[in-house]
């Protein structure tokens, strides 16, 4: 049903724009005002732990409706793996689908990297400066693989759209 197919692109579309937008304002936006704001490194990654758990609240269930509606987006190529592997469109979703998947091991492992027990250490500041100063560098570069891959995913979003 037509109704029901647009209702489920607006769920899609809305959580995308969550977990997406939410990400890119965390890294363009609020990453670097922080650190004009916030003379220390320490300070800096425990608002920044502060952010990410509060936004994780709502893009983990993004992440996850995304998920399950794409999965209800391709429920006929889905069922038909050889159409899948045949049709250009059903290629693309594939590596739509790898690049949701290397996002969640990326994801999983950005969260790992700041358990409980070392954001404990932080918040006590419990760390020396050289700790921190690495365990930071981890963060970034884990955390920037993920948005890169969120707008990779958005790149074959709009290639499934245009049916290419
Ligand atoms: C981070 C995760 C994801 C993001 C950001 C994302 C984003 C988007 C966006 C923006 C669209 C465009 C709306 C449209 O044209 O219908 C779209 C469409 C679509 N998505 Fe996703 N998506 C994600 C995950 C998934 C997953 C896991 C699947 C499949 C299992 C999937 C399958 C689809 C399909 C089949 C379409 C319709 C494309 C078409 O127009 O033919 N998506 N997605």
């Amino acid at each position: 049903m037509a109704l029901e197919q647009a209702i489920i692109t607006w769920i899609h579309l809305i959580c995308s724009a969550i977990w997406v937008g939410g990400s890119l304002f965390i890294a363009i936006v609020f990453a670097p005002i922080l650190k004009t704001m916030v003379p220390t490194m320490e300070e800096r990654l425990q608002i920044m732990i502060k952010v990410g758990r509060r936004f994780n609240k709502i893009a983990v269930p993004a992440l996850l409706i995304l998920i399950a509606t794409g999965i209800w987006n391709s429920k006929e190529f889905l069922g038909n793996p050889g159409y899948l592997m045949s049709s250009s469109y059903g290629n693309m979703l594939i590596i739509k689908m790898f690049l949701v998947v290397a996002l969640l091991a990326s994801f999983a492992v950005h969260v790992r990297i700041i358990r409980k027990d070392i954001e404990e250490k932080i918040m006590k500041k419990e760390f020396d400066e050289k700790q921190i100063k690495k365990l930071r560098k981890k963060i970034i570069i884990v955390g920037e693989i993920t948005v890169v891959l969120s707008v990779l995913i958005l790149l074959f979003a709009a290639i499934l759209d245009a049916g290419l």
